[in-house]
Formats: structure tokens, sequence, C-alpha cells
């Protein structure tokens, strides 16, 4: 210890003062602070550097998956990750799925932990299904969910294109409108969306699908369906800013013009561009939505202007299976631990959370 902290003053001192008795600079600073202080990328023989252990806690919903479909899918490998609980003590992240989370907290990796450990908070629900279990305020050191202001920032962007595509051709159209509904449970939050859609749907037909509808669409049915539909309803189950899921990427991804009800337009279009979606908040009523997409039926030209956007940019389509959910979440928290080593303290993640 003595020896570094000397050898790292001589080094700080003949950097800022550079006198003539200092040695003359045969490597440049990285090389330096890599000699002395070990920060290395790669070791003198040529081994790669050892990736930080990312450890996930509970696995959530009991929802396996092989690890390495982080590589396959999203091309992400820059953490080692696992379960195994037996590497806690040299893990260098832990992922901690909150609804994982017994309300006693007596589920939590053992205390203390090891210096240089960091615990992310691993949150994708909107705060209307969060609960808050006392006692997690100011245990984490990142956050990772939808939210554009977490550390870890969980959501398939849009991707630009190098070269514009000219020539989109919108997919075959039997259906106006199509909405896809697992969930009607009145406490998740659905409220907002159920009156919406009672009043709408006296304006226009609505084709149903899914678990609340009893007409369960196959996952290998679920693209074709949202394609061959000219609007989907992308409606969240509650609103909260950036609280936009795979409802709005479905649509996007294959070409079909969702219909949102969510958190203001403004927000959305942090994420999507203003003339890929139609939001609710731009007209009057429900019936007025339902006019507007009546007449952009019978107007071809004005219903592809919701495709110009392609021209420049992607949408990714995402897992379907429920199996699948939190694969991305997960791999993410990968890709940034791989990236981000700095030192952190999350405070008060729920004021946070739930302002
Ligand atoms: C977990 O890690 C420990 C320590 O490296 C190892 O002995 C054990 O075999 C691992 N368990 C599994 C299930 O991989
Ligand atoms: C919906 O479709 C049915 C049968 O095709 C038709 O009778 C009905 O008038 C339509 N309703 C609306 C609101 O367009
Ligand atoms: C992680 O956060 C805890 C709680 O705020 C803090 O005590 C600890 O020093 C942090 N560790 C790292 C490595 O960021």
């Amino acid at each position: 210890m003595v020896v570094a902290g000397l050898v790292s003053l001589t080094i700080l001192y003949c950097w800022s003062s550079t006198p003539k008795n200092c040695p003359a600079p045969q490597t440049n600073p990285k090389q330096y602070i890599e000699r002395y202080f070990g920060e290395k990328s790669d070791s003198p023989t040529g081994t790669p550097k050892e990736k930080p252990i990312l450890l996930l806690w509970f696995w959530p919903q009991n929802y396996y998956f092989d690890f390495s479909d982080c590589k396959t899918i999203y091309d992400i490998d820059g953490c080692h990750l696992t379960d195994n609980r037996s590497l806690y003590d040299k893990s260098d992240d832990v992922l901690i799925f909150h609804r994982g989370i017994h309300w006693d907290l007596s589920n939590l990796p053992p205390s203390p932990r090891p210096r240089f450990q960091r615990w992310i908070w691993f949150n994708v629900e909107s705060p209307t299904n969060t609960a808050k279990i006392p006692g997690l305020e100011n245990l984490f050191n990142l956050t990772l969910s939808y939210r554009h202001d977490s550390d870890i920032l969980v959501r398939l962007r849009l991707r630009t294109r190098k070269k514009p595509e000219e020539d989109f051709v919108i997919p075959k159209k039997d259906k106006l409108v199509c909405w896809i509904v697992s969930n009607n449970l009145e406490w998740t939050g659905v409220g907002t969306r159920k009156k919406f859609f009672e009043e709408f749907s006296k304006h226009i037909n609505v084709t149903l699908f899914g678990k609340a509808y009893a007409k369960f669409l196959d996952y290998n049915e679920y693209y074709p369906t949202l394609a061959s539909c000219k609007f989907y309803l992308s409606f969240e189950n509650s609103i909260h800013e950036d609280y936009f899921t795979e409802k709005i990427n479905g649509p996007l991804s294959v070409g079909t013009v969702p219909v949102v009800l969510g958190p203001p337009r403004k927000n959305y279009e942090n994420f999507y561009p203003r003339d890929s979606f139609i939001h609710v908040e731009d007209f009057q009523d429900p019936k007025s939505v339902a006019e507007y997409l009546l007449q952009l039926d019978k107007d071809d030209v004005a219903y592809r202007r919701y495709f110009d956007w392609r021209k420049h940019l992607v949408a990714t389509p995402h897992l379907i299976q429920q199996t699948q959910e939190f694969i991305l979440a997960i791999c993410t928290a990968c890709d940034y631990v791989a990236h981000h080593r700095e030192y952190k303290e999350a405070h008060d993640i729920y004021d946070w959370f739930f302002q």
C-alpha cells in the first residue's frame, strides 16, 4: 500500500509539474495507470479482462431462460450472468426483482454486502402495480425500469437506418381496429381504458382477442394478426410517465398504426416519431377518434402518411412468449454493468418512482 501510494504521488507530481528530474514518459498516461493501479483491459498475455459477475437473485415469476440468449438475441455478452448464489461474495452486481422480495425482506441477499458490490432494483411494473415494500428505500445502488431516468432503461428503442427504405409495402389488411386484452382487472388500473373503450366501440367495430375475451391468440398468430389490422389499440393498463409497453412496439414493428392511450403525446414523442401513432388526447372524445379512423379507412393517402417514418427508422419486434417477458431487462442490465463500473447510491427510490 505504502509503495503504491508513493508511486502514485510521484506520478501525480511528475504529471502536474513536468519537472526536469522526472523520468521521460515512455508510455502514455493510460499505460501508467494500468501499470501502477492494475486497471487493465488486457493482461500482458493478452487474455481478456474478466467480465463482471451479475447475479440474478430471483428468477422473475419463475420464467427461466438460457443466459446465452442475451448473446443470441441481443448480441450482449459483456457480463457473466449467473443465478448461482454461491457466487454472491464474488458478484459485482446483484439484480433483485422487486416482486420477488418478501414483505419482511427475509429473502434479500445477506448483509453486509461486499464493498464493491452494487444492488440493482429491478422493477418493470408501473407505480399502480408496484407494492411499496418498506425498507427498500435506500438499499440499492442502481435502478432498472422503463423510466427514462432510471440508471438502466429497459426499452426497445427505434433504430435509425443508414440508407432510407423507399418502398415499404403496407401489409394486407382485412380488419379495421383490433385489440388484444388479457387483463380487465379493475385494480390493475384499467379503469380509464375500459371507460374509453365502452364509448369508442359504440361508433366503430373492434375485433377483440385475448384472455379477457376468450379468444386466445397463439404466439405464432400474434404478429400476423396484428399486421392484418389497420389500427391497433395500444391502451396501457395504467397511466404514468414513460409507461408505454410492447403494446405500441408490436403494431409499429409489423406495419399497423397504433392508437395510443397512456401518458401525454409529448411523452410518447420522446421515443416515437409524432406521425407514427394516433393519440386519443388529440381528440375531443372517443367518438371523434372513431370517426377519424373511419375517415382514414377511406383515405389511403392519409393513412399511408402514418408509415412515412419507416423510411428512416426501424422498430424491432419484441419477444412475445410470457416466459420471455424479462429477458430484455436482464440482458440490458448485463450490458449496463459491463460498461458502467461507477460507484452509485440510489436514495429514496419510492419518492422518485411514485412521484
Ligand atoms: C455454483 O458455484 C459453486 C462455486 O463456484 C460451484 O461449486 C457449484 O457447482 C455451482 N453450482 C451450480 C449449480 O452450478
Ligand atoms: C359492425 O359490424 C356489424 C356487422 O358487420 C354491423 O352490422 C354494424 O353496423 C357495425 N357497427 C358499427 C358501429 O360500425
Ligand atoms: C451501494 O449502495 C449502498 C447503500 O446506499 C452503499 O452503502 C454502498 O456503498 C454502495 N456500493 C457501491 C459499490 O456502489
